[in-house]
């Protein structure tokens, strides 16, 4: 993998979380809560440059990357900058992504987000903040596990046991014949999930 010339990076205009400017080599390719990320034709890497309030986030990922070092769920991380980080490009489409377009989510992949959370957990991490577009499947038929700053927080994070439990409970059941579901669905249900107006914790704790 060739270096990447920082003065790409600092092509990179973002105000207000907004992206103003990027050099034509940078295709974006996410955008979150607190970053862009950028999939460089040069070399093939992915790089997610944080917005200016979260800069100080990107030494926190590329420090927790370091600790998932080896495991093959995790993109492997080549730079570490002042506010950004250069990893692998994960060829495929995030679970949000699979909803959208009818691509199953099968008990597999369910059962390697759980292999790679439980690496996390052996090298002392507390895996959180595990929603749709922070998994993805790969065109290789993989599961890569992506976003992991929050891995150090102290709270106990119920989301991905709750979305497990949703798709053993409802989407793997046969009455479920929605496969492919609309953006607004989705979001609807995530906002509905966030704001507890839709208790899929209830589903796990009523086994
Ligand atoms: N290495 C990668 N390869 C391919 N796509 C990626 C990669 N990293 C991020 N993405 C895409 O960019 C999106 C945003 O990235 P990421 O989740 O790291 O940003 P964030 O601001 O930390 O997100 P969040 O809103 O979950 O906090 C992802 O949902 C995914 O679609
Ligand atoms: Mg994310």
């Amino acid at each position: 993998m060739q270096p990447t010339p920082h003065n790409l990076v600092d092509q990179v205009i973002i105000q207000s979380n907004q992206l103003i400017q990027k050099p034509s080599q940078y295709t974006l390719i996410g955008k979150g809560r607190s970053a862009f990320v950028f999939l460089d034709e040069g070399n093939g890497c992915a790089i997610k440059i944080f917005f200016e309030e979260f800069e100080h986030l990107a030494k926190q990922e590329g420090d927790i990357y370091k600790r998932l070092k080896g495991c093959p769920y995790f993109p492997n991380v080549y730079e570490v900058g002042p506010n950004y980080l250069v990893m692998d490009y994960i060829e495929g489409m995030t679970f949000y992504q699979c909803l959208q377009k009818g691509i199953p989510i099968t008990d597999e992949m369910v059962e390697k987000v759980e292999e790679a959370l439980s690496f996390a957990r052996q090298q002392g991490l507390n895996p959180s903040d595990i929603h749709l577009q922070n998994l993805l499947y790969t065109k290789d038929g993989t599961v890569k596990v992506i976003d992991v700053v929050r891995f150090t927080q102290d709270k106990v994070c119920h989301q991905w046991d709750d979305l497990r439990e949703a798709h053993q409970r409802i989407y793997q059941r046969k009455y479920f014949i929605f496969k492919r579901i609309p953006k607004p669905l989705i979001d609807t249900v995530a906002f509905l999930y966030k704001k507890i107006i839709i208790p899929f914790r209830s589903l796990r704790l009523s086994k």
